[in-house]
């Protein structure tokens, strides 16, 4: 029987209540398909750990991390420890730390998901943004100068490497090819004169590798716009870190909410693990009342599926979370409805059938 070994980092506010929805799926998936099991070690890591310990992670943590097949995240940040702390010394250092350089978020209307736009159909909201994730705008450096004084100056640095751009894009290029889908890139060239023509440049370029592959290119605000108007022009999308941040919130909220969708930090040499989470926070204005929607960490649960080569358990999963929204007994506040983080999870992992494998 394979393991899968899984690093479960739980973190803070909601990310463990509905992490531990994700694992019961995981869990009733292994039980039903019989040729591998899941195991799962704790790692109490996040804010808590912090008031505590001084420190987010371990000194080593990343060491200790190395080991695992997957990382299963719930959320980081929790008001008490300022935000640039935690989410440095934590998620976006697992994130730089394991060159997980691409960060595929998956938005697309699942059936029976509350769409907040008029006259739309299933098949127009189904995109995959992928999200450079390891440098540009999140590059960390900067400098504060004349700290506290009048003429106080600060600076914060985007870093666009040739290898960073390049890979990134590359990615999306494949990927449109093997989906035989469209691909869009959404920069912001007119106002950013070094970062973004670079990045135009660079999209043109590999894309002459690709004449097959029809491409589109948006500046960034124009894509919100289009985004909420005509989100059918999207299809696979590429996107430097901070626009693939506040678009994917963006692109969450057309496609059911923030407490649906999910994303995987993807470390496409396989050197070091690849990190899956959902792309929602800590909600603290929820945490603790047991009404979080647990879907968003159950359909990064499906990614993992996919990820470990089980394609037909990660398509049942998303069929069980449509199963239930289609239902519309069982779901939680954000979703109109009046049922539990558990109660969500419960009725999902009892949707999942075993099925003829081919
Ligand atoms: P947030 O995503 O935590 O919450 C925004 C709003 O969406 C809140 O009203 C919240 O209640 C709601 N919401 C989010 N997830 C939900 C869910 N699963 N079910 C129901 N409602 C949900 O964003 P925020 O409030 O801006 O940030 C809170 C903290 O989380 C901050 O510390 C922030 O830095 C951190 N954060 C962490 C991650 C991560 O770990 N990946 C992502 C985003 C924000
Ligand atoms: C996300 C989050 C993080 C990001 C924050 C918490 C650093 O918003 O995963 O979308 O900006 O990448
Ligand atoms: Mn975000």
């Amino acid at each position: 029987k394979k393991t899968y070994k899984i690093a479960v980092i739980a973190g803070d506010g909601i990310g463990p209540e509905v992490l531990t929805e994700g694992i019961k799926v995981l869990n009733r998936v292994a039980e039903l398909d019989g040729s591998f099991e899941f195991e799962f070690t704790h790692f109490p890591w996040g804010c808590e750990y912090y008031l505590s310990n001084g420190k987010m992670m371990d000194d080593d943590g990343l060491e200790q991390l190395k080991a695992f097949d997957a990382i299963y995240l719930g959320a980081v940040g929790f008001p008490g420890v300022p935000d640039h702390i935690s989410l440095w010394d934590l998620l976006l250092k697992i994130r730089k730390g394991f060159d997980q350089y691409v960060n595929i978020r998956p938005i697309k209307l699942l059936e029976g998901a509350p769409c907040p736009l008029k006259d739309i159909s299933r098949d127009q909201i189904d995109m995959l943004v992928i999200r450079e994730n390891s440098e540009g705008e999140y590059a960390g450096a900067g400098d504060w100068l004349f700290k506290g004084q009048p003429h106080e100056v600060v600076l914060q640095t985007g870093v666009f490497s040739r290898n960073g751009v390049e890979r990134i894009i590359r990615y999306a290029y494949e990927e449109a090819r093997k989906q035989g889908k469209s691909l869009t890139s959404i920069s912001k060239g007119n106002a950013l004169n070094y970062s973004m023509v670079f990045w135009d440049q660079v999209f043109d370029e590999v894309g002459r590798e690709y004449p097959d592959v029809k491409t589109h290119s948006y500046l960034v605000d124009a894509a919100a716009m289009f985004f909420v108007k005509q989100p059918w022009r999207f299809e696979i999308v590429v996107t430097s870190n901070l626009f693939g941040d506040i678009i994917t919130d963006l692109g969450a909220a057309i496609a059911g909410g923030l407490g649906l969708a999910a994303g995987a930090n993807i470390n496409p040499t396989r050197e070091f693990p690849s990190m899956f989470e959902p792309i929602h926070g800590s909600a603290p204005d929820i945490a603790g009342k047991g009404i979080a929607n647990p879907l968003a960490t159950i359909w990064s649960a499906s990614q993992i599926l996919d990820f470990f080569g089980h394609d037909d358990w990660g398509k049942e999963v998303l069929n069980s979370i449509e199963k239930v929204m289609l239902e519309g007994e069982v779901l939680t506040p954000d979703m109109g409805g009046q049922s539990s983080t558990q109660e969500v999870g419960q009725a999902v992992t009892g949707k999942l059938n075993i099925f003829l494998k081919k």
